[in-house]
């Protein structure tokens, strides 16, 4: 048995939603206590599935953490207890590779299990591996095993192919401490890789040019410990302000901060949607009748991003006319589509392209949920469909969505967790 949503739809929802921390900021912050011994203090965590997951990594590794209320950690790096990240806890979470860069950091040694697979595309290593040469770390795969190991980490230019979020992540925490400078051309820019930016220098790094594609990044001795308070959430605030468009404006979103927005924003004010932003409070002036349908490609950061491709879809397809979604950064990521057609969608896809026609309303239909986002954009369906609809397979939502059904709840909906045998 596993859990589902069921979801009585078409109810009128009013009220604010609010964003909590980001995951994709806290995870790799977890793995940057690798680094150095000490005491941490770790605020807006989102209490999610994956912390959870990442938390035993840590564990595994000798780190002591500790939940000192929802969204407040303490972690204690006392010393690495091994430098082996076994499969049994990396295959659970792909971002759990990124604990080579900060093992490499922390001991000049590491041997971490590849990732593996994932339901949206094969997502390969190689680029964060060419970066870890760059370092002078001598790498060698062994049993589904990378071996890194370098007798000091001296600087190196590294230029991504492709401006990759982990893999920009991870040579950042090999590279903190490493002999001389770093540089790092065509690096992600997305706010999540500058968060981490922003808490290393917090602890006495030296990265410069935090939030551009190049970083310059002057190795140093020692970091020193501390507190640190995780950005908000831009993907689950894109949800949410989706939600509120779908819902003619009952809807406020609270935590929006519009510079990690910009792209989604302006693609919205293309649509027609006319809202404002007061103290990061979105709320929104249209109603949904009047927004047209446009086109979208997915980009890296400053671009539009992959993970609100599909929420921004379920709400494509309840707008007059003809409107465009091109996937661009992985390859196997329109999973949702058959099960929004089940709803009564009308897309269709042509390789990376989803053409998505503009129907009346969603029809409540029993569904899976394949990814995390995919989930999100199967419940926001189902929150505005007429009778029932069954999200199967939620544990991916519940990996990245902090308490949605308690929040979806004050805000009017009928929801419940339930469990089902898909
Ligand atoms: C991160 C986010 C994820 C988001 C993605 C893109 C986290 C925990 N996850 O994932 O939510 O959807 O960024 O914004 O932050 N690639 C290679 N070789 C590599 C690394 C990546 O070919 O060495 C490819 C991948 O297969 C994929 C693309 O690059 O097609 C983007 O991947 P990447 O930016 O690395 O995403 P993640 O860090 O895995």
């Amino acid at each position: 048995m596993v859990d589902a949503f069921k979801i009585n739809g078409g109810k009128k929802l009013k009220g604010i939603l609010e964003v909590g921390g980001s995951k994709n900021a806290a995870l790799p912050i977890f793995v940057a206590t690798i680094i150095e011994k000490g005491t941490y203090i770790l605020k807006n965590v989102p209490d999610l599935m994956d912390i959870a997951t990442l938390s035993k990594l840590l564990e595994s590794l000798g780190l002591k953490v500790e939940k000192i209320d929802l969204n407040t950690y303490k972690i204690i790096n006392n010393g690495l207890s091994t430098l082996v990240a076994s499969y049994d806890l990396v295959k659970k979470m792909r971002a759990s590779f990124l604990v080579m860069g900060a093992m490499l950091a922390n001991s000049n040694k590491a041997i971490v299990s590849l990732p593996g697979g994932c339901a949206i595309g094969a997502r390969p290593v190689d680029l964060h591996l060419k970066g870890f040469e760059k370092l002078g770390v001598n790498l060698s795969i062994e049993h589904g095993y990378v071996h890194g190991e370098a007798k000091e980490l001296k600087g190196g230019t590294f230029v991504f192919d492709f401006p990759s979020v982990g893999a920009t992540e991870n040579i950042i925490m090999a590279a903190v401490k490493a002999k001389g400078i770093t540089i790092l051309e065509n690096a992600a820019r997305e706010p999540e890789v500058e968060d981490l930016c922003n808490f290393l220098n917090s602890m006495g790094a030296k990265i410069k040019g935090v939030g551009s594609s190049r970083l310059e990044i002057t190795g140093v001795e020692k970091l020193i410990p501390g507190e640190y308070s995780i950005i908000p959430d831009r993907i689950v605030a894109g949800t949410f302000i989706i939600a509120a468009i779908m819902f003619d404006g009952d809807i406020k979103v609270k935590g929006v901060i519009e510079e990690h927005s910009q792209s989604f924003l302006s693609k919205l004010e293309e649509m027609g949607v006319k809202y404002k932003i007061e103290s990061g409070i979105f709320s929104v002036i249209t109603k949904l009748s009047d927004l047209k349908s446009i086109k979208i490609t997915t980009m890296p950061h400053p671009g539009f991003p992959t993970d609100l491709q599909s929420p921004i879809m379920t709400l494509m397809c309840l707008i007059n006319g003809n409107g465009e979604i091109k996937e661009t950064i992985f390859e196997n990521r329109f999973m949702h589509v058959p099960e929004l057609n089940r709803m009564g969608a009308k897309i269709k896809i042509d390789n990376h392209m989803a053409s998505i026609e503009g129907v009346k309303n969603f029809s409540a239909a029993e569904v899976m949920a394949s990814d995390l986002r995919a989930g999100a954009s199967l419940i926001l369906a189902g929150l505005k469909s007429e009778g029932e609809t069954i999200v199967n397979r939620i544990y991916h939502v519940d990996r990245g969505y902090e308490g949605l059904v308690d929040k979806l709840k004050k805000i009017g909906a009928d929801i419940e967790r339930i469990k089902t045998q898909a």
